[in-house]
């Protein structure tokens, strides 16, 4: 058994109350889904900012129906938590993005030139975290953005926000998984995941905050910076393919096609990287 951990959920609860009044953090020991828990809890009443962590998830998951399994790694070889709150922004496109770059930056404060040896945490568009170099790409980890309309006490309709992150942080098995495992400790062996989650909560308060102020489009370079898929080859799941460009004002990723650029927003659509 590794060394016990140490969540920092009253320092996070200290931090971000001032900022999401009447906020709180709680650690599971196992749970189907953090983001199924705070839909339950949304549509239970709950009416004020969550940040719920788990130990375990039994049925976690990812987008378009997936699994994201993490139910077989050692307690503390993955982070997996969800962050709940109100929030109005004048478009919803976009969010995954916002929410990756800022996961990617914090983890990876100065990632090293694409091509160079050492690995390199990107995004993988719409809500991938993938590492690159040293190795075969592999998935870091994902997220999962959901949202839902609630009757606020004055029954005027209020959209929440559920923002569910999923991270390796250990080596773990790619048995069964689309593409191999990568893991924090790549990054630096010091990472655990409640180190993981200290850096990364606060932050991600912020940019759910900015985003609802501006949306994404300050945030088009900063991906840039970032974005795993730029310049290559991509195939989407209807069978189109071309050269990735970027993401627009909106997140929208930008494919270069035979018949002209076209922009792919719908959450229904996957790209996958073509080996060449
Ligand atoms: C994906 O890979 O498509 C997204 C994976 C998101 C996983 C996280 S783990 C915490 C939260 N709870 C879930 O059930 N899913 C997200």
């Amino acid at each position: 058994m590794g060394a016990p951990l140490h969540w920092p959920l009253e320092a996070l609860w200290q931090a971000l109350a001032p900022r999401l009044p009447g906020f709180t953090a709680e650690l599971l020991a196992s749970v189907d889904s953090t983001n199924t828990e705070c839909m339950r809890r949304l549509r239970a009443g709950q009416s004020e900012p969550l940040l719920l962590v788990a130990l375990a998830q039994t049925a976690g998951r990812g987008r378009l129906g997936r699994s994201w399994q993490s139910e077989c790694a050692a307690p503390g070889a993955a982070l997996t938590f969800s962050l709940a709150l109100p929030l109005a922004p004048r478009s919803w496109s976009g969010l995954s993005l916002a929410v990756g770059l800022c996961v990617a930056r914090r983890l990876q404060e100065e990632p090293p030139p694409p091509g160079a040896p050492g690995p390199r945490a990107v995004l993988k568009w719409p809500n991938d975290l993938w590492l690159q170099g040293g190795g075969p790409e592999r998935k870091l980890g994902g997220i999962l953005v959901e949202t839902a309309s609630l009757l606020a006490p004055a029954n005027s309709a209020t959209r929440w926000v559920v923002v569910g992150i999923g991270l390796n942080v250990a080596p773990r098995s790619s048995e069964g998984l689309a593409m191999p495992a990568g893991c924090l400790h790549e990054l630096d062996p010091r990472w655990d995941a409640p180190t993981a989650l200290d850096r990364i909560a606060e932050p991600l308060v912020d940019a759910l905050l900015a985003f609802e102020a501006y949306g994404f489009a300050p945030l088009v370079a900063p991906f840039a910076e970032r974005d795993g898929l730029a310049g290559r080859l991509v195939r989407l799941s209807d069978g189109r393919e071309g050269l990735a460009e970027g993401v627009g004002p909106d997140g929208a990723l930008r494919v270069r096609t035979a018949a002209g650029v076209i922009e792919v927003a719908s959450a229904e659509v996957s790209v996958r990287p073509v080996a060449v």
